[in-house]
């Protein structure tokens, strides 16, 4: 396994770290897992009632605000944007809106790479509308979490432009950097890099410095205490605004192994101990929960980029006192080829592993600390083309599908903008549409190295993360609604049938299937806290399951695939009660379920 491609996972955000090199190992210890639960009925443990918490309770819904609503025209979405959109978020019956990173920057990474913590992003307004923003949100009672982006800043934050002005800048210390006269040091695999580089080399101090992504986004020191002040300050400026929680970015990065060892020929597995997960992340994570998080009444979310089950709950354990939420990496990065740069397995992905897979991370969490679900980011293509079927006949069922998945597991529920619409993805044809710096410095690499281009770009209609940030589709006027200028990316032209205003007139769009099952959800604790239990385990179209919670049970039936299909569940269902169900007459017959038929039933 070479380091190039071991390293292709880690800069693909780990839907790649999973599988790449990985992929052996997990699809192997998927196998196991299965296995164990062959033939014996999974003995789950018992309820996680532990403590009750709003952010267990919560459906939050992220919003991409580059894409979600311009207001001035400038074809970029903006805070003002979103104010004028919150009845709209705040009647699909969510409770907490994460926002993707508004704070000055660049945008070489669209906002993840930042220029001023404490400053708002000026295409995206001012510290008063920011102000303003969190007013109408609270007072509609809608919490908001933000983004948290300190493995690396911006090149141009000012720490980095004092540090980078010469060797013994107060400021030095706050980045990783590598004198010449020591050598070059031993080859890091960056992400955005054209040239997969993560040593930049600096001329003026004659030092390389360190970037896991792209050479605009240095990797911070966290092992300079000052920084950590400084973050630590700037977390408890958001919070004493009122924010009310953060997500995480990539934080199991912060701390890494300093010395910067040469990586052993096969460290395939283990790429976590040299990149990430370095010795002190659990102390910084304590000393920033004792410094800040301990002292307000907030939720938090890590990245789990790389972090598997065995490792998880030393993020999220009560005990530890370090976060509340982990998100795994591993779900999302089923199905594709190993050692490919995000191509997915033409067969698709398989059932089988897939509950297997959420199988054994409900396990994880049921007795300490606490999951979340999702199947769409804005790090992901949409839902509904990567999960379910996107075809005219099935977009609408496979999107309802989907929804009926997230919001019965036990887990917070982490949905994606669009995803409410059914939105699916663009399928760019050229590498001139594509804005996204993963999709262009990849193609760059490809065609210096005169690799397949066409390959290349087939694989990217289904992966690539632009597929997920074209703008929201509000109704059928010009760009969707969603601006009244040239839209930084291009509309998905579905927008015409595909949008808000056509939906919200008819009872069963994919739209109202949403608010029905947040509404199913929040009125059935079962569903949030209960026990959970897989059934008919090598059913390889259905994924069934119950929830127990308080002497209720609830049965959910999911068909993913596109034929009919029926579930062994062993058991008597004829006094069910039909509490949700995707098609119009569904529940009538749930010995056979239609293509992508879900279904939610109260057994006793
Ligand atoms: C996280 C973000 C992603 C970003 C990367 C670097 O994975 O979700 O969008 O590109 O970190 O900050
Ligand atoms: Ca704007």
């Amino acid at each position: 396994m070479n380091f190039k491609n071991y390293m292709f996972a880690l800069i693909a955000m780990a839907m790649m770290l999973s599988n790449c090199n990985q992929k052996e190992e997990k699809s192997v210890q998927v196998q196991k897992f299965y296995e164990l639960f062959k033939n014996s009925e999974k003995t789950d443990s018992t309820a996680n009632t532990n403590s009750k918490k709003w952010w267990k309770e919560a459906v939050v819904y992220q919003i991409y605000p580059r894409s979600f609503k311009d207001s001035n025209g400038d074809g970029v979405g903006d805070l003002k944007g979103i104010i004028s959109k919150l009845d709209y978020v705040k009647s699909l019956g969510v409770d907490v809106i994460w926002l993707n990173p508004i704070f000055s920057s660049p945008n070489d990474d669209n906002g993840y790479d930042i220029s001023d913590y404490q400053g708002i992003m000026k295409e995206f307004g001012t510290m008063e509308d920011f102000d303003a923003m969190l007013k109408a949100m609270h007072e509609r009672k809608l919490k908001v979490v933000l983004d948290l982006v300190v493995n690396h800043s911006s090149d141009e934050h000012e720490w980095f432009k004092q540090s980078k002005s010469s060797r013994t800048s107060p400021y030095r210390k706050y980045y990783h950097w590598w004198e010449e006269e020591k050598g070059k040091p031993n080859p890091r695999y960056s992400g955005f890099d054209v040239n997969s580089d993560a040593w930049a080399y600096d001329a003026k101090t004659k030092s390389y410095y360190l970037h896991y992504f792209s050479v605009k986004q240095p990797d911070l020191n966290w092992e300079n205490p000052k920084l950590r002040e400084e973050i630590y300050k700037m977390m408890k400026f958001w919070f004493d605004k009122g924010i009310d929680g953060f997500r995480m970015d990539v934080i199991p990065f912060i701390a890494k192994d300093t010395t910067f060892p040469v990586l052993p020929e096969k460290y395939k597995g283990d790429w976590s101990k040299y990149y990430a997960e370095g010795e002190n992340l659990h102390k910084y994570l304590q000393e920033m929960n004792t410094e800040v998080l301990s002292k307000y009444d907030i939720m938090t979310v890590a990245e789990g980029a790389g972090v598997g089950t065995d490792k998880a709950l030393d993020f999220v354990a009560e005990d530890r006192k370090e976060l509340n939420m982990l998100y795994h990496f591993e779900g999302v990065g089923l199905g594709y080829l190993p050692n490919e740069f995000k191509q997915m397995n033409p067969k698709g992905y398989d059932l089988l592993e897939f509950k297997a897979l959420y199988s054994k991370w409900d396990e994880v969490f049921a007795q300490k600390g606490w999951g979340t679900i999702y199947l769409g980011n804005h790090d992901q293509p949409r839902m509904v083309t990567r999960w379910g079927n996107d075809s005219p006949e099935f977009r609408e069922l496979s999107s309802k599908m989907l929804t009926t998945f997230l919001m019965t597991m036990r887990a917070t529920p982490y949905y994606y903008f669009g995803d409410e619409l059914g939105m699916n993805n663009i399928k760019f044809d050229k590498i001139e549409d594509y804005k996204d710096i993963e999709t262009i410095n990849m193609h760059k690499q490809i065609k210096a190295k005169k690799g397949d281009l066409q390959y290349f770009l087939n694989g990217q209609k289904i992966s690539a993360r632009d597929n997920g940030r074209t703008p929201f589709q509000w109704d059928g006027s010009a760009n969707a609604g969603f601006t009244a200028g040239k839209p930084w990316i291009k509309v998905n032209p579905n927008y015409t049938t595909v949008n808000v205003e056509v939906q919200e007139k008819d009872p069963n769009s994919v739209l109202n299937y949403f608010r029905k099952t947040v509404q199913t959800r929040k009125q059935n604790p079962a569903l949030t806290y209960g026990k959970y239990t897989l059934l008919d385990k090598e059913n390889k179209q259905v994924y069934a399951y119950t929830r127990e919670f308080e002497g209720k049970k609830i049965l959910v039936l999911l068909n993913f695939s596109k034929e009919n299909a029926a579930a062994n569940l062993g058991f008597d269902t004829s006094k069910a009660k039909l509490l949700l169900g995707n098609y119009p007459d569904s529940g009538k017959n749930i010995s056979t379920l239609k293509p992508y038929e879900a279904v939610v039933l109260a057994l006793e």
